[in-house]
């Protein structure tokens, strides 16, 4: 299978009771323990890249040459999602042009009819090209890669509006948050995700800001319509944690413990601890 857009894998996980990961990806090593994982557990799986990470890589056009030949020389045969996260207008248009199989525009800080409108214009554009799309109505609160929300909760009427322009999958402000819930965190509001989901007609829904959300509120939310649910920081604490662990314990002073290989194996070897754990909960695993 290999790479392809996101529609039909989020349709299956949407009717399949499950949810398909999107893990966001910052460079080779990420891309790598993503791809093996999802090999190794037999589960779709989308690659979320934000522009901030677009451009650390090098760009759009580096982020889908590296995808591709890594489905290639790894023998990736899950179904694999290359997708922008958080898209500005223009960026969306860039990675049409690019090779992403999948974008998400956020426009939900317009008000909705221009939301909307916008989302027609970029829908007619990605479809022709069979790129899947994303949309957003309310916001996600924190920050993502510069991208700030206030975190309000969708109009399950707004968010009607925008499922009816034939966007793929649409992503609802709930009480979600980016980055880690602060103490005092509310949860996650499940009657306007009923709501919402009752607006929508079955359309799947994506749940940001998957980091630190229990596992209960993540399986009652999927079985509330919610079929993508995307984690980014958890990532890259379990990354950050391990390698300040073996550089603490002295590692990279041992024999050629400073080769970057040896040094970024730990940081590796806990997202692909991290991202096995998401497929088994997100019930993704063996659906490829
Ligand atoms: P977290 O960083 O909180 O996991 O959120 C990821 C996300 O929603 C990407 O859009």
């Amino acid at each position: 299978m290999g790479l392809v857009n996101a529609a039909q894998m989020l349709k299956d996980a949407r009717a399949g009771g499950y949810a398909v990961g999107q893990f966001n990806i910052n460079n080779l090593e990420w891309t790598k323990a993503i791809f093996q994982v999802a090999q190794e557990m037999k589960s779709p799986v989308i690659l979320g890249v934000s522009e901030g990470a677009a451009k650390y890589m090098g760009g759009f056009k580096t982020v889908v040459a590296l995808v591709g030949a890594m489905v290639e020389d790894l023998g990736i045969t899950v179904p694999v999602a290359t997708h922008l996260d958080h898209g500005s207008y223009d960026g969306c248009l860039k990675c049409i042009e690019a090779g992403f199989t999948s974008v998400m525009y956020d426009g939900s800080k317009l008000p909705i009819d221009e939301n909307v409108a916008k989302m027609k214009e970029l829908l007619a554009i990605a479809h022709a090209k069979g790129i899947s799309m994303e949309g957003e109505v309310g916001s996600i609160g924190g920050e993502e890669d510069g991208v700030v929300g206030k975190g309000e909760i969708a109009s399950a009427q707004e968010c009607g509006q925008l499922a009816a322009t034939g966007v793929d999958f649409l992503a609802a402000g709930i009480g979600n948050i980016h980055g880690v819930y602060p103490a005092g965190w509310q949860g996650l509001d499940f009657e306007a995700l009923e709501a919402i989901n009752n607006a929508t007609g079955g359309i799947p829904l994506v749940l940001h800001g998957g980091t630190g959300i229990p596992e209960e509120m993540i399986k009652r939310s999927i079985s509330l319509g919610v079929s993508k649910i995307n984690v980014n920081t958890e990532k890259q604490l379990v990354f950050a944690a391990a390698t300040r662990k073996y550089i603490e314990e002295g590692k990279d002073k041992e024999g050629k413990g400073f080769d970057p290989r040896k040094l970024l194996a730990p940081g590796v070897e806990a997202i692909k601890k991290t991202v096995r754990e998401k497929m088994e909960l997100f019930g993704s695993a063996n659906k490829a």
